[in-house]
């Protein structure tokens, strides 16, 4: 997730990029650039690793002035946060600027015909080649909207891109493919940004770009096309959201907004890396290799917090799937603990931001043990990732809200890529099982989809229990981890005390806190375990506790004894983590509201514990 912002007019189109900038910020911080055009019609680009602040102090030197120009706020998705790898990247004969949002599946490929033929690309980035892409078509065509349609047939993945051209100093261009894009109409001035939270100072009237299209945009016009180059009469639209809100997309809360997110960001994770042809995974840039797969005869898993839940759930997966036996330990925990590991033992870390310093501590102490370090981690570039043998990109974009939910999903993912991967090259896996697992992944973002279309007996929920204070939260199995997982939630932002368990532990103590003041939710989809789920929470029925079931839509046994059901859509077992943790996501986050709690600053806690 990057930010995209563009300006063509009559003002100076820097101070417009860089307050633009500062708007886009929160999609992304690593690194920022803008590119315009001098005095003598030569493109200038400006590009620093850091915040904003770092290109603006390099800018100020500069006084440029140019009435059009792409700005670019970077999170890094290939090769790591530094000046080069910031956009806008160029051509080798820097005639043309891109700024890119979006991830471009077949770069690799792309990079290397491009090098046969002699082009220099200077940065590891993705985005680099579309400037060369271009570059190349051109030599061949003058027409810059028959190289844009040569162009689109050559790239394979997701982009929003802004294009600038030395030659063309009056027009922007703009190009949609899966990521998001607006241009904004304003007095004799257009924009492009990625949303429209920069926009708002400037002019309410939008048109939304939509896949398959690209424009092309002056400051009194703008023309809109498809990828056959047809022309597109686009709806121009009014925006009334205050600028607070267009930051959050229009959401009320990050929280929510990264909830709602999450079918979109499963899509990225999926991206480059399942091959449903052939069955398989594959993993480019992260130097995990077949033959390692094969080494591995014991694995630890450490993590803090969701990261540590999703470890867990890992665990299920792992064994499930790949045959190794695996241990899930607390970060905090496994730094202090005496071990002795045999040479076929691995570690995988799981963490959203990479400095989590408990789990810093523990790869370091591993690496002193001799253990090859695994990393699924979501910031680039971060301490973790640096320290790690191989790193697992989650690649879901900047995480604002505290309390940590479109992570925890990816993280998942992650795992089951990596189930398939280590489970092929086991032979643990036959390539049926891979085959029916990968089929079934891919649905699982229209059924997250389904669940926030269908939350209406959520937000009831939340608003009937949201003044209970204490809370079981039980699952078995894959949803045990989901059970913790959901109960984090409701502590971290509504300030519940929320207990997990195994629900075939509730008898050996937990039980005798049930009576009818004490709510409970009950994980209780298709599955292995499911009849034991009925039995465990059978008996919280005959102590009269209030029972809340996360079950399928066609269970017609649940509603019989239970107090109130949260549908999700059936999958396979080994996948109901994916849609049982949104309800629980959504559930925590509405009685955090009707509480009054500040949901994405929730009291006491840091998004990044970078202290032990
Ligand atoms: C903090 C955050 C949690 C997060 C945990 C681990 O406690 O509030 O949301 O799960 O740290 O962070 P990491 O960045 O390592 O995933």
């Amino acid at each position: 997730m990057c930010g995209i912002i563009g300006y063509v007019g009559k003002q100076n189109a820097v101070p417009i990029l860089l307050e633009g900038l500062a708007r886009l910020e929160y999609r992304g911080y690593d690194s920022s650039g803008i590119s315009v055009l001098n005095g003598k019609g030569n493109l200038h680009v400006i590009k620093k690793i850091g915040k904003l602040a770092e290109l603006e102090k390099a800018l100020s030197a500069l006084h440029l002035r140019s009435k059009m120009g792409l700005g670019h706020t970077r999170w890094a998705t290939h090769g790591q946060p530094s000046d080069l790898n910031a956009h806008p990247h160029t051509d080798c004969t820097g005639t043309l600027a891109v700024v890119h949002n979006g991830i471009i599946e077949n770069f690799q490929e792309l990079r290397e015909e491009l090098s046969e033929k002699g082009h220099r690309l200077v940065s590891q980035t993705d985005t680099e080649v579309i400037a060369h892409v271009l570059e190349e078509i051109l030599k061949e065509n003058s027409s810059v909207e028959k190289a844009f349609e040569s162009l689109v047939k050559k790239l394979r993945g997701t982009y929003a891109l802004g294009i600038m051209f030395k030659k063309d100093p009056q027009t922007l261009y703009a190009v949609r493919n899966g990521s998001p894009l607006v241009i904004g109409l304003g007095k004799r001035e257009c924009f492009i940004a990625s949303d429209v939270a920069p926009l708002l100072k400037r002019t309410r009237k939008v048109i939304y770009l939509k896949d398959h299209q690209w424009a092309m945009i002056r400051s009194d016009r703008c023309g809109v096309k498809n990828f056959s180059g047809q022309k597109i009469k686009s709806k121009v639209e009014h925006v009334s959201w205050r600028l607070e809100e267009a930051e959050r997309g229009g959401f009320e809360k990050f929280m929510l907004k990264e909830i709602y997110e999450q079918p979109e960001i499963l899509k990225n994770v999926w991206l480059g890396r399942m091959d449903l042809k052939k069955s398989d995974v594959r993993f480019g840039q992260e130097m995990l290799s077949s033959r390692e797969a094969r080494g591995i005869e014991r694995l630890f898993i450490i993590g803090c917090g969701t990261a540590y839940y999703a470890g867990l759930c890992g665990k299920y997966i792992l064994e499930r799937y790949t045959g190794i036996p695996v241990e899930v330990d607390l970060a905090s925990e496994f730094r202090y603990r005496t071990l002795k590991l045999s040479p076929g033992t691995a570690v995988l870390a799981v963490s959203q931001s990479g400095e989590t310093a408990d789990t810093l501590a523990s790869i370091r102490r591993a690496k002193e043990l001799g253990c090859r370090i695994i990393s699924i981690v979501n910031v680039v570039g971060s301490t973790l990732t640096r320290e790690s043998d191989a790193v697992i990109y989650t690649q879901a974009g900047p995480e604002i809200s505290v309390a940590s939910t479109k992570a925890y999903l990816t993280q998942l993912s992650a795992f089951y890529l990596l189930s398939v991967f280590w489970g092929r090259a086991r032979g643990e896996m036959s390539l049926m099982e891979a085959r029916h697992l990968l089929t079934e992944l891919i649905k699982i973002p229209e059924k997250i989809q389904w669940v926030l279309d269908h939350q209406d007996p959520i937000k009831a929920c939340a608003r009937k229990y949201y003044s209970y204070r204490n809370w079981f939260y039980l699952g078995r199995g894959f949803n045990y981890p989901t059970a913790l997982e959901g109960a984090l939630k409701n502590k971290e932002v509504s300030y519940s005390h929320a207990e997990a368990y195994a629900a075939g532990e509730m008898k050996h103590g937990p039980i005798a806190l049930i009576d009818r003041n004490f709510p409970v939710i009950a994980i209780l989809s298709q599955g292995g375990v499911y009849e034991k789920m009925i039995s465990n929470i059978k008996e919280i029925e005959a102590r009269r506790g209030k029972i809340i079931a996360i079950a399928n839509p066609n269970d017609k046994v649940v509603s019989k004894f239970v107090n109130d059901v949260i549908e999700v859509p059936e999958t396979l077992e080994e996948l109901s983590p994916l849609l049982n943790v949104i309800p629980l996501q959504l559930l925590a986050y509405y009685m955090a509201l009707y509480r009054g709690c500040d949901i994405d600053r929730p009291r006491n806690l840091a998004k990044s514990v970078t202290v032990e």
